[in-house]
């Protein structure tokens, strides 16, 4: 059952091309006395098909002859060597993907950047979101060429970029642009108005605005490849949390709600893009002068009473707990935790600004607390609604149900479409990770996935790691087949 093993490299014949040809030469008969098939032949990624192995289940399996099990083990350490090929190649580049095909695995790499290979110069299918190529925010225009870029230090995909334009914090009816008017009527209410309000921040920001600027340390898992969208090495995609010291300078009261994107897993409450409601408050000497307590105690009680407040206006009257936690931009940092439909929920996490990032935007005797808390996940148990994806579809049965001022009207499911289910098995390296994996699954079949689960893995005797996973895909609009999905798995 193991009949063939071939490599087959596309590239644009170019003098980088040959030389990679005859690297991969030398590699193979070096390590395995394959030889591979080398084409020279369109665009830009290699792909390396070897025969189906479910090593898992056939290996230990009685009716495997042993010249069977050589066969099987010359396979593995085939596909293992050609990892090592690539990677040695390639160093730069993502890690590889072995997609399950028909019979076989392909290990396909990214020739020149992980987002190249991924949105492959083939026409995109009928069912992808139309590419938007200008987006306004703020007043400013971007081009969706100064985002998405053929260059090996971008990874923002189209998909990205187009979602940027659609701006539901904006829209009133919509259960973002609900829950983010709810959130600034509360601080209007409490506050007579003195929070200012952004949500038309610039979602392009610099490494240092964004990292450096804020104390995230510089081995910070934050700053990875696999974590951020860059769209080159000084400049990313807004992640994580909206730079405190451009929220500082904005005023001492501010409140801004924008939009935040990072590689994640796939799953109901899980997605690439979403929104944060930021909140700043700058404190004065005259502040805590009177209060007895010193100006971080004073800070911390106001944050806390500010926030409880604020949960008890999203949820009504529940029963609430801090949990100490760490941010590396604030000291002491905590979480607040609610309980709700009988769990506890995490709806926030914040702190006390740490004294250097103040230096830094000129503010010396003051005392500053801040919070980000995510708009997707309190909406999802607010409205009941049970994938994250439906915040981003067009489908009238779910834009109709949400009316501008009402918070938490429960959402009521409509039918879905059934599922098709894929399963996919590979060897696994040390450059590899789940969300780039995720990356490349979206990358290909976009909203339609709806999630990547690890049903199981397993490690030979050599030590290599293999994973299988199932993806789940499923349209909002319409039933998938079998075929269409396969032929997406193969595209
Ligand atoms: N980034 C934090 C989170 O992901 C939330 C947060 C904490 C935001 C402290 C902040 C902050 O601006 O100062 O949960």
């Amino acid at each position: 059952f193991v009949e063939f093993c071939y490599l087959t490299l596309y590239g644009k014949e170019s003098k980088q091309f040959i030389e990679i040809q005859e690297k991969l030469f030398l590699l193979f008969d070096e390590y395995m006395m394959l030889s591979p098939l080398l084409l020279p032949r369109a665009p830009r990624y290699m792909e390396i098909t070897l025969p189906s192995m479910e090593f898992d289940k056939f290996q230990n399996q009685e009716f495997i002859s042993s010249a069977q099990k050589n066969q099987l083990e010359f396979h593995q350490s085939a596909l293992l060597g050609m990892a090592m090929a690539v990677t040695t190649l390639f160093p730069k580049t993502s890690p590889i993907v072995h997609k399950m095909c028909f019979r076989n695995f392909i290990a396909s790499v990214p020739f020149t950047t992980f987002s190249s290979a991924v949105s492959a110069d083939k026409p995109r299918p009928k069912w992808r979101q139309p590419v938007v190529s200008l987006v306004e925010i703020g007043g400013v225009k971007i081009d969706k060429n100064d985002v998405v870029r053929d260059d090996p230090t971008n990874n923002v995909p189209d998909s990205i970029f187009s979602k940027l334009g659609m701006q539901l914090r904006r829209k009133d009816k919509h259960p973002i642009g609900i829950l983010k008017n709810a959130i600034y009527s509360y601080f209007d209410n409490n506050y007579q108005n003195k929070f200012d309000k952004f949500d038309d921040l610039c979602p392009v920001v610099s490494v240092k605005q964004n990292f450096d600027d804020v104390l995230v340390p510089a081995d910070h898992v934050s700053r990875s490849y696999n974590d951020t969208y860059y769209i080159d090495t000084n400049h990313l995609e807004v992640p994580h949390k909206c730079s405190p010291s451009r929220v500082v300078e904005e005023g001492p009261h501010s409140l801004s709600c924008n939009w935040r994107c990072l590689l994640d897993s796939i799953d109901a409450t899980h997605y690439p893009v979403f929104h944060q409601m930021e909140g700043v408050r700058v404190f004065e000497p005259n502040d805590w002068g009177g209060s007895g307590v010193d100006s971080t105690s004073y800070a911390a009680a106001d944050l806390k009473k500010c926030l409880e407040g604020l949960a008890r206006h999203l949820f009504g009257a529940v029963e609430m707990r801090w949990v100490d936690t760490y941010f590396p931009f604030t000291n002491p940092s905590f979480e607040l935790e609610i309980y709700f439909q009988e769990k506890w929920l995490e709806v926030l996490g914040c702190g006390i600004t740490e004294q250097e990032i103040l230096k830094g935007s000129g503010k010396v005797n003051n005392v500053a607390w801040a919070f980000g808390l995510g708009l997707e996940r309190l909406a999802m148990v607010l409205y009941g609604v049970p994938d994250i994806r439906l915040f981003w579809s067009a489908d009238e049965r779910f834009t109709s149900q949400f009316s501008s001022g009402r918070l938490g009207v429960k959402f009521k499911p409509f039918s879905k479409y059934p599922p098709c289910y894929k399963d996919m098995s590979f060897w696994i390296n040390d450059s590899f990770t789940e969300n780039n994996l995720c990356e490349v699954v979206r990358g290909n079949a976009g909203d339609l996935v709806e999630e990547v689960q690890l049903i199981g893995n397993f490690t030979n005797k050599k030590g290599m790691t293999g994973h299988r996973y199932r993806i789940a895909y499923r349209s909002m609009e319409r039933s998938l087949t079998d075929d269409e999905i396969n032929d997406l798995q193969a595209s």
